[in-house]
């Protein structure tokens, strides 16, 4: 059933789609001005279309990639040291994906507070967010969920309400951010926080850098295929007809500016048409488009992130090995 916006409405589950806000032509816009770019590069977001899921899914099961595997273990820890009661607390979770992480936390929550607790999803893919919702219902039947599917970079306005917050947002996607972004998406939350409201960051920690690499250059090369996926999910979106056997992936730590980087490299000279607009580009063998980066942090720049933000860092809870942090914020004004 599809009203407006509201795709389902049923027994304790609000579905909204708010990227239906956002036009076609917007969208079209945005990829095609990155793939013409002097640069090359399309947004990390179009990684997530119902196959990128999957792939990613997949990824945080890999033996390489330590990130997910590490989190979670911090986040079964830590239920009450976020917060006594949880009772009239609207837990909002951006970038959700599956449900798995946010299962773990509200296990520690007890019934009596589970009753009173609201927990919205928000994340740009809609089979995600239909299958987390979900399966979150059946496990906790008492909790009241919604899932809003949103670009949450470019419409930062869904989470505004009147309860107690603790807004979540796991596994280090703001890594993802430049620094010109991070800064304004966190003073975007930091505007929405009332007094008293949390903010649960997770950060991929600077560490070895072979142990990084790997974890985005496995063995099964199912990194690679969630790379390449993109240029399936942008031929959808744009009619372009990129090949994705044609490039080639390639991830590697940057160093000076502690981060990964993804690219995806041609393998040969071609010329790409653009239905959509009715462009083509040229792209020469080895040229690159640049599709993510996935920064790396310390202490310090968890503590200034927050403080840039107006937000207190209340706790910084890590694994034994120092791997992967969650950062507690607070607003205190
Ligand atoms: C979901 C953005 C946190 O940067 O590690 C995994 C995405 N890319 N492997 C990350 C990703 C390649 C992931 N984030």
């Amino acid at each position: 059933m599809e009203i407006d916006n509201i795709v389902v409405k049923n027994r304790g589950i609000t579905i909204i789609n708010r990227l239906k806000d956002i036009s076609n032509k917007t969208i079209i816009n945005e990829i095609y001005n990155g793939l013409n770019s002097k640069r090359r590069y399309i947004s990390p977001k179009f990684f997530y279309d119902k196959r990128g899921s999957e792939l990613f899914e997949k990824i945080t099961e890999l033996d390489e990639y330590y990130p997910t595997r590490t989190e979670k273990s911090i986040i079964s820890s830590i239920g009450n040291k976020i917060c006594n009661n949880y009772s009239g607390i609207n837990i909002i979770e951006l970038g959700s994906g599956d449900h798995t992480k946010i299962e773990l936390l509200i296990k520690q929550i007890s019934p009596e507070q589970l009753r009173k607790v609201e927990y919205t999803a928000v994340d740009i893919s809609e089979s995600a967010i239909k299958k987390s919702v979900s399966t979150l219902k059946k496990v906790f039947s008492q909790l009241k969920v919604t899932g809003i599917i949103a670009d949450f970079i470019n419409q930062p306005d869904i989470i505004t309400n009147n309860k107690q917050k603790i807004i979540c947002f796991f596994g280090s996607t703001i890594g993802n951010f430049t620094e010109r972004e991070r800064i304004r998406f966190m003073n975007n939350l930091s505007s929405q926080m009332r007094k008293g409201d949390k903010l649960l960051l997770g950060f991929d920690m600077i560490k070895e850098h072979n142990i990084i690499e790997k974890a985005y250059n496995d063995d099964k090369m199912v990194t690679a295929e969630f790379s390449r996926n993109v240029l399936n999910v942008v031929n959808n979106i744009t009619g372009s007809n990129f090949n994705p056997k044609e490039f080639e992936h390639n991830a590697f730590y940057n160093a000076k500016k502690e981060r990964i980087e993804m690219h995806l490299k041609a393998r040969k000279d071609m010329l790409i048409d653009i239905e959509s607009v009715k462009e083509s580009i040229y792209i020469k063998k080895d040229e690159t488009i640049h599709t993510e980066n996935s920064h790396k942090f310390n202490s310090e720049h968890i503590k200034s992130i927050g403080h840039q933000a107006g937000l207190s860092t209340t706790d910084i809870f890590t694994d034994k090995k120092g791997w992967f942090s969650i950062a507690l914020y607070k607003k205190h004004t």
